[in-house]
């Protein structure tokens, strides 16, 4: 489970960023947009920084970033020692990324995803635990 879910994206991200948007109000889950809020350009690490100190001591709490391929940002993004941001182009690695990397950011390609694709990625990302285990000295050791 998540306690908050925190929202990210330069203007490459923009739109997909609402469209994940339109998909957690219809499945009345709650999330707290941090821009950008148009496709006027903007520079991806100013996002990703703004929503990785959201998630200082907020150990339940999740963030998407969106940029064009989702590779800047979620680049900017794990320069936070407290951040890990996975770049998902699947549900598989969605899955992966909660069950043995325990990502707390997943970050998506608003240039590069369908967004049927996109939205099954975030579904797997909230839904999915992190397994913990075996899992959990190698996330420490990072
Ligand atoms: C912006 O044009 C684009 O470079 C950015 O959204 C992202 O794809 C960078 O990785």
């Amino acid at each position: 489970m998540f306690s908050k879910i925190f929202l990210s994206s330069d203007h490459g991200g923009f739109e997909l960023k609402e469209k994940v948007k339109r998909y957690l109000k219809k499945n009345c889950i709650d999330f707290v947009d941090l821009g950008c809020t148009s496709l006027e350009p903007v520079d991806y690490p100013d996002f990703a920084k703004t929503l990785s100190k959201k998630l200082i001591n907020e150990n339940e709490s999740k963030g998407i970033l969106f940029c064009g391929t989702g590779i800047g940002i979620s680049i900017a993004a794990n320069r936070f020692p407290h951040i890990r941001a996975a770049l998902c182009t699947s549900v598989e690695m969605a899955s992966k990324s909660r069950k043995h990397n325990d990502a707390n950011v997943l970050a998506l390609g608003g240039r590069i995803l369908e967004e049927k694709l996109a939205l099954k990625i975030v579904k797997e990302f909230l839904d999915t635990d992190f397994e913990a285990g075996r899992h959990s000295l190698r996330v420490e050791k990072i």
